[in-house]
């Protein structure tokens, strides 16, 4: 017999032992109704003499992914998730936990009311709320460390990282891995436990920790958290579990959550979390089925090619790999190992992983081998003309079903198109260096790209574990276009009074990873004077124009790998040089800027203000389908904070 203690919780009594399930698609989040369910059917199994203990499980592939991140903002309705757990924690019967898939904040936090926790082989753990800009807000910062230790549960706090069955029977957090039918093996655990007092969680003492340990994964976690509050104060929460009483710290924990849910940060944060999810909904491809693909085919094995040869290994695509001599397309899959090992080296890869995707990968120097490729990608030399010919060449190689793919940054797709037979089965697909790394992909969409062709990018981006945003037309893309506007109000602002170095430390201060002269200096300074002097003849004369950068090139500064740019980099390290200094100063006084001080405030609203700008202007043009994917890209591609929530968000355009 079926019980409904909710919508989206029900129960059956299988051998004295009630099993819950929890049933809340697409992800059994924490919501009302699913808490008031929960709530509810341990109500009813501590008052049924019958019912030996509980089992709480999910249906589908996931446990509970966490609160409901739609209630966010809105008042919260009664049973709360801290008081659902406090009831499970409390029960006299056992209460077993059998996490199916994933258990995240809110649905780790529940488990860990449980007394009990068996995951299969295949969960996942994490605390992923610091992501949101939050910590966790029902006991998940007290609770773990009395399982895992203060330093190990901090760091997963802190960090959000997510971690596999295995890892964290090996921590503590969970008490066993199945090794057959999960919900049977949990049964039989609350049938074990019955009738003996429950091993609660909150009520175990916190075991003692190195100082200096917590220390050191503190100094790692907030190097990376720049300007972020909450890997803060998660890191606080969980180490007061160790000297506060539980509800003391669960309350302290309680008022952080909720503090920190209606900050800023967190808005932004769940902007991102919510754009990402958006960012592949197309509404001309509703109903598309993208073209299967299994092979992949990759010309031109320089440092971006190998890259996304790995992140296609990576996909579990078969690979071939060409470049244009025999030696090149040997170096190319020596670069290729060379990838793979360094996963190896840090961990990432076990050496049967790494040899399995060498046996998918093939390299020649014949451009007959792409004949049975599902896909090529191009990542050739950024030239028009090469890639046009490249592309004809293809076009009579691979099958008329087979896809084409430009990685180009800069130049026009709809050109290369143009050279092929069959212009509706050609695609950008835009990756950033390093491919087998960075996130973003951009898709573009061009003239005649057929709805199928770009259904399948994104599918096929989405396989190799990246974030697709779709594109239009227009030179540099969404990104490019928006990283020029920001190049050139930077540039302005130079002229205007700042210098290279209060510019980044405004920036950095901001949030980014790097100032924008950094930047320049660290991708180098040449593809974009490449660009303003192919520009120059069509610039409009009236157009505001800064040579400063031109003046670094020709004095052969193209930034750090030629040991100077914007900066000097005597052993590597960014330093402010005189003869940059020199050499603005000079600019200026040749236009008869008389310059000013200029103040952080203005150097980030400025800066902001032209990303947003040329942000509106590619909506107008519907070359971005919506804000927040420029936002996405802009974060993903170069460096902008999440915790703003992109160009767009912050300027209030969202
Ligand atoms: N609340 C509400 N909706 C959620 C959600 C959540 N916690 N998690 C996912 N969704 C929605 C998504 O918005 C998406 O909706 P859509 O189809 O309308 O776009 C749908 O579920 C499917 O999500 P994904 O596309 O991400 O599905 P995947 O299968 O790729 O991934 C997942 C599933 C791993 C669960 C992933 O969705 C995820 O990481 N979710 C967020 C988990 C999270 O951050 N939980 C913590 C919440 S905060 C919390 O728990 C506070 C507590 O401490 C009190």
């Amino acid at each position: 017999m079926t019980l409904n203690f909710s919508q989206s919780v029900t129960g059956a009594v299988v051998e004295g032992v009630l099993v819950v399930t929890i049933d809340n698609p697409p992800v059994n989040a924490a919501s009302a109704d699913m808490r008031q369910g929960l709530f509810a059917s341990i109500d009813h199994a501590s008052t049924d003499a019958g019912i030996l203990g509980i089992v709480v499980t999910g249906a589908g592939k996931t446990f509970v992914g966490g609160a409901d991140i739609r209630e966010f903002g809105k008042p919260m309705a009664d049973p709360i998730l801290p008081a659902v757990i406090e009831r499970i924690e409390s029960s006299e019967k056992p209460v077993i936990a059998a996490i199916n898939g994933a258990a995240l904040g809110g649905g780790l936090e529940v488990a860990l009311g449980c007394h009990h926790r068996i995951a299969s082989p295949s969960a996942k753990i994490a605390l992923p709320e610091v992501k949101l800009g939050i910590v966790p807000g029902a006991g998940g910062t007290q609770r773990l460390p009395r399982l895992a230790g203060v330093v190990a549960a901090a760091e997963l706090a802190a960090t959000g990282r997510m971690v596999a069955a295995q890892e964290a029977l090996g921590l503590g957090i969970v008490d066993a891995v199945a090794n057959g039918d999960l919900v049977a093996q949990a049964i039989g655990a609350a049938r074990d436990l019955a009738g003996k007092p429950p091993r609660r969680t909150g009520a175990l003492d916190v075991p003692p920790f190195e100082a200096e340990a917590f220390s050191a994964m503190t100094r790692k976690v907030l190097s990376r958290a720049r300007g972020q509050h909450a890997p803060a104060e998660a890191l606080r929460l969980v180490r007061s579990a160790a000297e506060k009483s539980l509800s003391d710290g669960l309350a302290d924990e309680r008022e952080t959550f909720l503090r920190l849910r209606d900050s800023d940060q967190a808005k932004a944060l769940r902007h991102v979390f919510f754009a990402e999810r958006a960012a592949t909904k197309i509404d001309a491809l509703e109903g598309v089925a993208p073209r299967s693909v299994t092979r992949v085919g990759i010309v031109g094995l320089g440092l971006m090619g190998c890259g996304i040869a790995v992140a296609a290994l990576d996909g579990g695509y078969h690979v071939t790999g060409v470049d244009m001599s025999e030696a090149a397309a040997q170096k190319g899959r020596e670069r290729i190992t060379a990838l793979l090992d360094r996963n190896v080296a840090s961990g990432r890869l076990d050496a049967e992983g790494r040899d399995e995707r060498l046996s998918r990968l093939t390299t020649s120097h014949d451009m007959a081998a792409l004949a049975d490729a599902d896909l090529v990608i191009e990542a050739v030399f950024d030239d028009l003309a090469v890639k046009a010919d490249l592309f004809t060449k293809l076009d009579g190689i691979v099958r008329a079903d087979a896809i084409l793919a430009t990685n180009t940054s800069y130049l026009d797709p709809d050109t290369l198109a143009a050279a092929t037979t069959h212009p509706e089965r050609v695609v950008g697909l835009h990756f950033f260096s390093p491919a087998n790394i960075m996130r973003l992909v951009e898709v573009v969409n061009c003239a005649k790209t057929a709805p199928d062709v770009l259904a399948t990018g994104l599918a096929v981006a989405r396989k190799l574990g990246k974030l697709p945003v779709v594109t239009g037309v227009t030179e540099g893309f969404i990104g490019n276009s928006i990283f020029s506007a920001y190049r050139r109000e930077a540039e302005f602002l130079l002229e205007d009074g700042a210098l290279p170095e209060e510019i980044d430390a405004a920036m950095e201060a901001y949030g980014f990873a790097m100032g924008p002269f950094a930047v320049f200096d660290f991708a180098g300074l040449e593809i974009a004077w490449a660009r303003r002097k192919r520009q120059a003849a069509t610039r409009d004369p009236a157009e505001r124009y800064v040579e400063i950068a031109d003046r670094l090139c020709e004095a052969g500064r193209f930034g750090q790998k030629a040991g100077r740019g914007w900066y000097a980099y005597p052993d590597g390290r960014r330093t402010v040089d005189p003869e940059v200094t020199a050499l603005i100063e000079e600019a200026r006084t040749r236009k008869n800027i008389k310059p000013r001080a200029i103040d952080d405030g203005e150097i980030v609203s400025r800066l902001l203000g032209a990303m947003a700008a040329e942000g509106e202007k590619l909506l107008a043009q519907k070359v971005a389908q919506r804000a927040s994917d420029i936002d996405l890209v802009m974060i993903n591609g170069y460096g902008f904070p999440a915790h703003r929530g992109g160009p767009m968000f912050a300027a209030g355009l969202v």
